[in-house]
């Protein structure tokens, strides 16, 4: 978590800075910094609070005159969000100056051993610690920045994506990352640092992405030196180009990112499956299953880890998986995965899901499961990211840049992918016929359409929303692949409005959470035609019974349910398998104008951040 950015060039530093700041701000939004260099002072401002904050306090104290800069966003690890603890930080002497996301794990052992050579600190973080010990090492080694950077490094253990500059060298920044993510955006005479390449598409198109244990020296009118941080060795930079463009990452009319991303889903699932499902042709291509189709077809079981939003599309993906390709699927959350001591042999293969790519969690799994010989696909919406280029083979989502923190669009692109890897399988293994196969090509290409109708139930949410903005507690409930929608729908509800919400299969009400049940508790079921329908009347009736509120997503024309539910929103009818990718729209709008009725930040929900880079 936390965003950085940095500039050096021959514009204004200022502004660059603090735009990219709001653009990374979906990363964390405790506090926020800004250090600005003009050559001569370092001016220097940092706030608790969001980036609006910073712009305004930084704007009335200090000057912004500087071509070199640097800037932090910061979702708090080490000491609570306040001025103090927010970034960036100097240096005892006030030379230096860091902004870092991630985490020194061995911070308090180096920072007692700092204390007792005299250091003073003047903040809890552990990146006061780094700087100070990269200043230390400067002095005592006598070397230049870069090498103090890479010797500190070597001392540490932890995550980092960092930045830092010296007084004594207006021309360099050198950057460094291990874990958390660093991109270098390269343009004429002039050089972007940023987490992500948001905060400079409009400047330059080419970049690249450090990865783990790797360190550059940035400096004006040289070429970027890329090196590894522990044995030295050279680099070679790889220079892509970047495919984003401006409008993805505004809100384009929108009042707020995460409704633009909802909205967005009819594109957003065609993109996810454009140049990959040719029904005409009745062929799925995607490149990272047809080059790794025998690993796929001789697997064991697919064991699926992830977290949050994505670990629920892994869920919907295990019924997909299991019911048409027939091949044995687990789902792991990513962190219980990796500290278990899972049995993972060389016939398995380990899919990670993961929106941003970032998730340290995820990422610790993946690098567990290659270590146990496993194959590991990676499933990321994040071009570049570390878990895409952490896997051996994956498929990107294409559902472009997410910055609303409650994931909408990822997780239907998630599961348009999963289905065309999971029909993909299915027809090599024979399960499907030619036939069956084509059907299920054609249906996906008509999900599109399908959201848009769902969409359209927009003005009807709006008015059930709010007859339960005032609800402490909700109940979801679905069965099947609709029990997954339900998980997702009370997370959703719960991370945006901080109404206390559970998801659970259907049938397992009778098990406990009916007791919950009377005439205050607003009850969410997923009653859609295909799957279990009758089971799910059954237990509305108990519901009913019990004087719950009942908000149904109902099959369109549906009578029954009509009769029995307070609420009905309806969907358009699609094969059971994909009923997942619609009956998730209305409850995503559904905890989007809940939270928006009860004042909540819809964007950037409290205690939250978009990647979570620590475990
Ligand atoms: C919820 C949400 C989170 C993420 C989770 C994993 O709306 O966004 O639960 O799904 O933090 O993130 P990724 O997919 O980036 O690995």
């Amino acid at each position: 978590m936390c965003g950085i950015v940095g500039y050096i060039g021959h514009r204004d530093a200022y502004p660059i800075i603090i735009k990219g700041l709001q653009r990374l701000e979906y990363r964390g939004y405790d506090s926020a910094g800004v250090a600005i260099y003009d050559g001569a002072t370092i001016n220097l401002c940092k706030t608790k609070g969001k980036v609006e904050d910073l712009k305004k306090k930084a704007e009335a104290t200090m000057s912004l005159e500087g071509k070199l800069g640097i800037g932090h966003t910061r979702w708090a690890t080490h000491g609570v969000p306040n001025d103090a603890n927010s970034h960036p930080h100097y240096s005892n002497s006030g030379d230096l100056v860091i902004i870092h996301n991630g985490i020194i794990e061995n911070y308090d052992s180096i920072k007692k051993e700092l204390i007792n050579r005299g250091y003073v600190f003047h903040s809890d973080t552990d990146t006061e610690v780094l700087i100070n010990l990269i200043e230390e090492v400067k002095k005592k080694e006598n070397v230049k920045l870069g090498k103090a950077v890479q010797i500190a490094l070597n001392q540490v253990v932890g995550a980092y994506a960092i930045a830092v500059f010296d007084k004594h060298k207006p021309d360099e920044i050198v950057v460094a990352k291990l874990g958390s993510p660093l991109a270098i955006g390269i343009g004429e005479d002039e050089f972007f640092i940023a987490s992500d390449a948001t905060p400079f598409i409009e400047f330059t198109n080419n970049a690249m992405y450090l990865d783990d244990e790797e360190m550059a020296i940035i400096r004006l009118g040289k070429e970027i030196k890329l090196r590894k941080i522990k044995d030295d060795a050279v680099v070679y930079p790889i220079i892509k180009e970047l495919q984003l463009n401006i409008e993805e990452i505004e809100k384009g009319g929108y009042d707020h990112f995460m409704l633009k991303e909802i909205y967005e889903q009819p594109r957003a699932i065609q993109d996810s499956y454009r140049g990959r499902l040719l029904a005409d042709q009745g062929l799925i291509k995607m490149a990272g299953v047809d080059d790794n189709l025998e690993k796929f077809m001789n697997a064991n079981r697919i064991i699926i880890v992830a977290c949050g939003t994505s670990w629920h599309a892994g869920l919907v993906a295990e019924y997909i998986f299991e019911d048409l390709a027939r091949i044995p699927v687990e789902v792991e959350y990513a962190s219980e995965f990796r500290y278990r001591n899972p049995v993972i042999t060389d016939k398995d293969v380990v899919i990670a899901i993961s929106q941003s790519g970032e998730t340290a969690d995820t990422l610790a799994a993946i690098k567990l499961a290659k270590e146990k010989g496993a194959f590991v696909f990676g499933v990321c919406n994040v071009v570049g990211s570390t878990i895409s280029r952490e896997t051996d083979a994956g498929a990107y989502t294409h559902a472009g840049p997410e910055i609303g923190v409650a994931s909408t669009k990822a997780f239907t692109t998630q599961i348009t992918v999963l289905t065309l890897i999971a029909l993909k399988l299915a027809k090599e293994k024979g399960v499907f016929s030619q036939s069956k196969y084509h059907e299920f090509l054609t249906e996906l290409e008509n999900i599109p359409s399908k959201v848009e109708k769902a969409l359209l139930s927009n003005d009807l949410i709006e008015k059930v929303a709010a007859v339960y903005k005032d609800a402490t507690n909700c109940l979801y409930l679905g069965r099947g692949y609709n029990f997954p929608v339900a998980l997702e729908g009370a997370l959703k509800l719960k991370e945006i409005s901080y109404i206390h919400a559970e998801g659970y299969p259907a049938a397992e009400m009778k098990h406990g959470p009916i007791a919950l049940i009377d005439e205050q508790m607003p009850v969410f079921v997923i009653a859609t035609k295909r799957g279990h329908y009758e089971k799910v009347v059954s237990n509305i009736q108990e519901i009913k019974s019990r004087k719950g509120k009942i908000i149904a997503i109902v099959t369109e024309g549906d009578e029954t349910v009509k009769e029995l539910a307070d609420h009905v929103i309806e969907v358009p009818e699609t094969f059971e398998s994909l009923t997942p990718l619609l009956t998730t729209i209305p409850l995503q709008l559904l905890s989007y104008h809940i939270a928006l009725m009860r004042g909540c930040n819809v964007d950037q929900p409290r205690n939250l951040a978009k990647s979570v880079t620590v475990e």
